[in-house]
């Protein structure tokens, strides 16, 4: 075994921090491979809770290395925010991280764009962005003439290039009608300022994360890939435009990290016992009513990252079968099961109703799939909490009975279970052989 991937199957927050954090201690390197200061992960250590962006939530363990790579973009205040944050809390962030040269720099502009045009409605819907300029950054990524990388802030040309590219950003956020604000905050000797200040901070950490993983794989050393938001939010394979920009699903492990898929051999696809999303787009499962609000009280459903309400619906197990193929998902981690002890009744999405057709796929287009009406199985809910039960065996009759259906139609079996944010309220079950991460756990 080399690598482990560690995947979100519905629309992000399905609790992969919580898993990283548990499963780090096995490895020798947890690496970052996509998205940025958007996602939200939140670990939890005993009293103790640590809100992380851009840092892969291995960084807690000592003698585990953390590496933020090219495919990543990176805020540096807000990452230098988050460093600070754990120094101040003992945690040797210098020796547990290294950061790729080559991933993209969130800059000023990119979050004033963000507002700006996140204001602006696609199809009478705004994609509702975090506002953390992820995509304007990955649109300068692929327009290669404004991008900035990690490797520009410790250049011989840094102030020369980052003067000429915000000299050029203040005319055009002009013509956005960008306020008075705005612009100065952008002004070109502001910004030279500012990344001489990052490049300072940064600089210990800063290297080639390519070369140095390919080494890591070829000494065998355990490498586990950690991912952000969901398969759902894929830019390619989800729910279009109503995603992020970058690719979230399992596909985007290996253009992300820059390791070949020879060196993966397991992927934990992870989601919630039901489904939740924030921001817009079609959301073929979601409860709008009391029982909706009820999981969003009971789970606690608001985002990490900007503190929205999250929308809360039933599983759907049409999406998470797209999903977990998409993604190449050996194991199932199913989380939030304690959420939901309080329901008389469950539901599960089995298929939809397209325009009038029994479909069990995922429409590629957002408008057909915010047609679609979901076809449910009801399934009886169980009256004892789970948050306390420490084995599989200890799990009550119908629990396991929604665990199992899952199973079943996902078609992936389900190695772990999660009843609870603590790192102790966790069950690794048997019902999935040869699940090497997970040998001599439980
Ligand atoms: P962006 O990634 O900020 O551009 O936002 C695009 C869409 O992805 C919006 O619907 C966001 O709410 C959603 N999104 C981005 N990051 C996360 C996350 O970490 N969890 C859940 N949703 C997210």
């Amino acid at each position: 075994m080399t690598g482990t991937c560690v995947i979100g199957l519905q629309w992000g927050d399905e609790a992969k921090g919580k898993l990283v954090d548990l499963l780090a201690p096995r490895f020798d390197i947890v690496v970052r491979y996509q998205g940025g200061a958007n996602a939200g992960h939140t670990v939890v250590d005993g009293s103790e809770v640590y809100k992380l962006h851009h840092i892969p939530s291995g960084i807690l363990h000592g003698g585990v290395d953390n590496v933020i790579t090219p495919g990543v973009v990176i805020n540096p205040a807000t990452m230098i925010d988050e460093i600070d944050g754990l120094l101040a809390r003992g945690v040797p962030v210098f020796e547990r991280l290294r950061v790729s040269e080559r991933a993209h720099l969130v800059m000023p502009w990119h979050m004033i764009e963000d507002r700006v045009i996140n204001a602006q409605k696609v199809g009478g819907e705004s994609i509702g962005t975090t506002n953390r300029g992820i995509g304007p950054c990955y649109r300068d990524k692929v327009g290669r003439t404004h991008a900035i990388r990690v490797a520009d802030l410790v250049a011989e040309n840094r102030d020369e290039r980052i003067a000429m590219v915000a000299a050029q950003k203040v005319q055009i956020l002009t013509s956005l009608g960008a306020s008075e604000d705005d612009l100065a905050s952008i002004a070109p000797a502001t910004v030279v300022a500012l990344c001489a200040a990052w490049g300072e901070r940064l600089k210990p950490m800063i290297g080639d994360t390519t070369d140095w993983l390919l080494d890591a794989c070829e000494q065998g050393r355990q490498l586990l890939f950690e991912g952000a938001q969901g398969a759902l939010l894929d830019i390619d394979h989800g729910t279009y435009p109503f995603v992020t920009s970058s690719n979230s699903s399992g596909v985007g492990v290996c253009a992300g990290s820059g390791v070949p898929p020879r060196w993966i051999q397991t992927v934990i696809g992870v989601c919630k016992a039901y489904s939740t999303r924030v921001g817009g787009g079609p959301f073929p499962t979601e409860l709008t009513c009391q029982t909706g609000e009820k999981i969003r009280q009971l789970g606690r459903e608001f985002g990490t990252t900007t503190g929205r309400p999250r929308r809360c619906g039933w599983f759907d197990a049409v999406a998470v079968r797209y999903t977990a193929r998409l993604s190449g998902v050996t194991h199932l981690s199913l989380m939030m099961m304690d959420v939901l002890s309080h329901f008389d009744e469950l539901k599960i999405c089995v298929a939809y109703e397209l325009d009038g057709q029994r479909i069990s796929s995922v429409p590629s287009c957002a408008e057909k799939l915010r047609r679609c009406v979901p076809i449910y199985e009801t399934i009886s809910g169980w009256d004892s909490p789970v948050d306390e039960v420490v084995s599989e065996a200890d799990f009550p009759e119908l629990a396991l009975a929604y665990v199992r259906r899952i199973e079943e139609l996902v078609g992936v079996p389900v190695g772990i279970l999660s009843v609870g944010p603590d790192r102790k309220q966790t069950i690794f079950t048997r019902q999935a052989p040869g699940f090497p991460v997970l040998q001599g756990a439980g």
